[in-house]
């Protein structure tokens, strides 16, 4: 088999190997003179891609090269996003001004005034949907602007935090209802890192985002962003599998062997579980870190299927068939089961973001470019509002059996396997009912949202504050870009807001285009017919058509390299998050068929015997002959 590892330092022996290199942020090649530059001011990392030419007959890399054949690095990690509407920054791209020139409101001042904290529980949403919200956004971003302030720079709230400008901690105002009576008056946060900040781009133009994962969805929580990452820490070379262990039982990623782990809140002796996978996200929160186990474990259970049925197909070619598989299954489940259950079916279905035809789609178009823009991962932090600030545990009954602050498990792999954890929590996933869909927030995330990690985060302020130093347009300009009609007014604002909401709005802003987005979504109303707030919706859709349209290895697509037969399309289709949990979650025996909802005269439990799955079958191969050789012609995968 033909490896080769490109190294970060080997760039020579790379180049005279046919790898062609760009520059991450204006997507043309670069010269060796050019790489060199990099090297010695030690930016290759983050400013330079590196790739082997495309083949327009290849499945979809790993790294995400070559998705679009006109822009081969478009795609692949640390690459630029788009954005909806163009930048606002004061000088020096500090965050914008007041329309009267004065500073806007604190952010934790608005967060306080703007929502309600509390425990109410939604009638309607269970847990889960925040678990797989999170893995999707995991797919698309990188976690380096949390771990930025807790880890690298720790002294943001200290003096040494005044000299450095990556610091933007957030005032607490001394009359605030909850630190009136602590002496917190700061919490951490850090600039945004930019293609600036990292050194691609000169200092004098306006502040981008860079982030390490691929843009477009293709289970970067599982496999990476990086072939050499999978190779080193994803697969096992052997039948198609990605590597396991066995422990108590249950299967799991492999874990770190090392002492040096980023589980910092395992509690030794006992929990000692910390997932090695090629992403960091499998050690990142709760949510993601329960559902990258599923993911992880579904690839092997995929692969397995298949190579009882094609004994003839090598590893490789049940590799990535298998990851072909389950990148369609967690987005057939996103487009098809989580989303419109928030968004609502028929809007989606009329806004062409689904189809109700079961059959093939092909909705792409090489003009646009796979990205995401950088209102994308901000207005998902809407849903911060709708996650529960516990993981409530059950026990394969249903009966209660111990809770804990969610926070008090991010960088706590450990924990899972502990006590039959694992299990508790997953039961738990689809149990549990979501916070409320209702203008206030969990005081957990309100308050202590990275839980035992800082004395005091308040997840929202940092959400509403960071819209400021992405330079992100007020509130009105993203209404007026969605319902396209202006808003001049305050009470031009009753379209969309109860009125006393808006006065909220007016007796602490200013002026109507002083708003935050943030603020704005936060008391918005829903959109007709779903159950997010009408902003977060069209930003939502905006997206998920960019992607469905710019995506060349989307799975609804008949022509694309290695693409599903329409039989298999179809099996494709059966797939539920209720299924995925039967086949991989532990003890999982019945389960409601729409666990994104809680369970119900309308949605009761049933056995997992009688919830539909994906019948393999359609992935015979029929030039597998009897003694295991192959006939057929070869599938296209170059290993990189
Ligand atoms: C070079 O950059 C990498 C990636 O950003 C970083 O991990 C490493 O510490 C840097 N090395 C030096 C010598 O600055
Ligand atoms: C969660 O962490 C907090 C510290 O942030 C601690 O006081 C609390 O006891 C922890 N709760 C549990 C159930 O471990
Ligand atoms: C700020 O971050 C540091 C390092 O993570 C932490 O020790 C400190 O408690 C944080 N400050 C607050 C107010 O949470």
């Amino acid at each position: 088999m033909f490896v080769f590892f490109i190294q970060y330092t080997s760039f020579f022996a790379a180049v005279s190997s046919s790898v062609i290199v760009f520059d991450t942020y204006t997507a043309t090649p670069i010269t060796l003179e050019e790489l060199k530059q990099h090297d010695k001011r030690n930016t290759t990392f983050w400013c330079t891609s590196q790739l082997y030419p495309c083949n327009p007959y290849e499945g979809r890399r790993v790294d995400g090269s070559c998705n679009n054949l006109r822009y081969p690095t478009r795609g692949m990690s640390h690459t630029p996003q788009y954005r909806l509407l163009s930048p606002v920054f004061d000088k020096d791209f500090e965050p914008r001004r007041s329309k009267s020139g004065n500073s806007l409101p604190l952010p934790r001042f608005l967060r306080k005034h703007l929502l309600l904290e509390g425990y109410i529980s939604d009638r309607k949403f269970t847990q889960l949907t925040s678990h797989i919200l999170l893995l999707m956004s995991g797919d698309v971003l990188s976690f380096h602007d949390t771990v930025n302030y807790v880890l690298w720079k720790p002294y943001c709230c200290k003096p040494k935090g005044k000299s450095d400008r990556a610091c933007t901690p957030n005032k607490i105002p001394d009359d605030d209802p909850v630190h009136r009576f602590s002496n917190i008056r700061c919490m951490n946060m850090t600039r945004p890192e930019s293609f600036q900040s990292v050194g691609c781009v000169r200092q004098d133009t306006y502040p981008e985002r860079i982030i390490t994962a691929t843009p477009t969805f293709d289970a970067s929580t599982i496999y990476g962003n990086s072939i050499r990452n999978l190779f080193e820490k994803g697969r096992k070379f052997e039948g198609g599998l990605l590597k396991y262990e066995v422990e108590g039982g249950k299967i799991w990623p492999p874990s770190v062997k090392t002492a040096a782990s980023v589980c910092f809140l395992n509690q030794k002796p006992h929990e000692t579980r910390c997932h090695d996978a090629p992403e960091d996200g499998a050690n990142s929160v709760a949510g993601v870190n329960l559902a990258v186990i599923w993911f992880w474990r579904l690839h092997n259970r995929v692969v397995t299927e298949l190579a009882r049925i094609n004994p003839c197909w090598d590893d490789d070619r049940l590799f990535y068939i298998g990851r072909d598989i389950v990148i369609a299954i967690q987005m057939q489940i996103v487009m098809y089961e989580l989303l419109p259950a928030l968004l609502g079916k028929q809007n989606m279905v009329s806004d062409g973001v689904i189809s109700s035809n079961l059959g093939f789609r092909d909705l792409y178009n090489e003009n646009l470019i796979p990205q995401i823009s950088v209102e994308y991962p901000s207005v998902l932090r809407w849903f911060h509002t709708i996650q529960s600030g516990s993981m409530k545990m059950y026990d394969a009954q249903g009966y209660f059996l111990k809770q804990i602050p969610i926070a008090n498990l991010t960088l706590r792999t450990g924990y899972f396997a502990v006590d039959n954890n694992i299990d508790y929590m997953t039961q738990g996933s689809f149990r549990q009912a979501s916070a409320r869909f209702d203008y206030a927030v969990d005081p957990e995330l309100g308050e202590s949202g990275l839980g035992p990690h800082q004395r005091a985060l308040d997840i929202l302020t940092n959400d509403l504050s960071k819209n400021r130093y992405f330079g992100f347009q007020p509130y009105v300009k993203y209404l007026e870009f969605c319902l396209g009609r202006s808003f001049m007014k305050f009470e031009d604002l009753e379209y969309v807001m109860d009125p006393e909401r808006i006065e909220m709005l007016e007796e602490i802003y200013e002026n109507l285009e002083d708003v935050d987005l943030q603020a704005g979504l936060w008391i918005e109303k829903f959109v007709k017919g779903g159950h997010v707030p009408v902003t977060v919706y069209c930003i939502m859709v905006e997206q998920m058509l960019r992607t469905v349209s710019s995506d060349r290895h989307w799975y609804e697509r008949p022509n694309r390299p290695n693409a599903f037969t329409l039989q298999q399309l179809l099996e494709i289709r059966k797939i539920s998050i209720a299924r995925v949990l039967c086949d991989v979650g532990d003890s999982v025996t019945h389960i409601q068929r729409r666990a994104f909802l809680r369970i119900g005269p309308s949605n009761p439990l049933c056995g997992c015997n009688e919830i539909e799955g994906i019948d393999f079958w359609a992935w015979e191969d029929s030039t597998c002959s009897n003694d295991g050789s192959h006939n057929g012609p070869d599938f296209k995968q170059k290993n990189q």
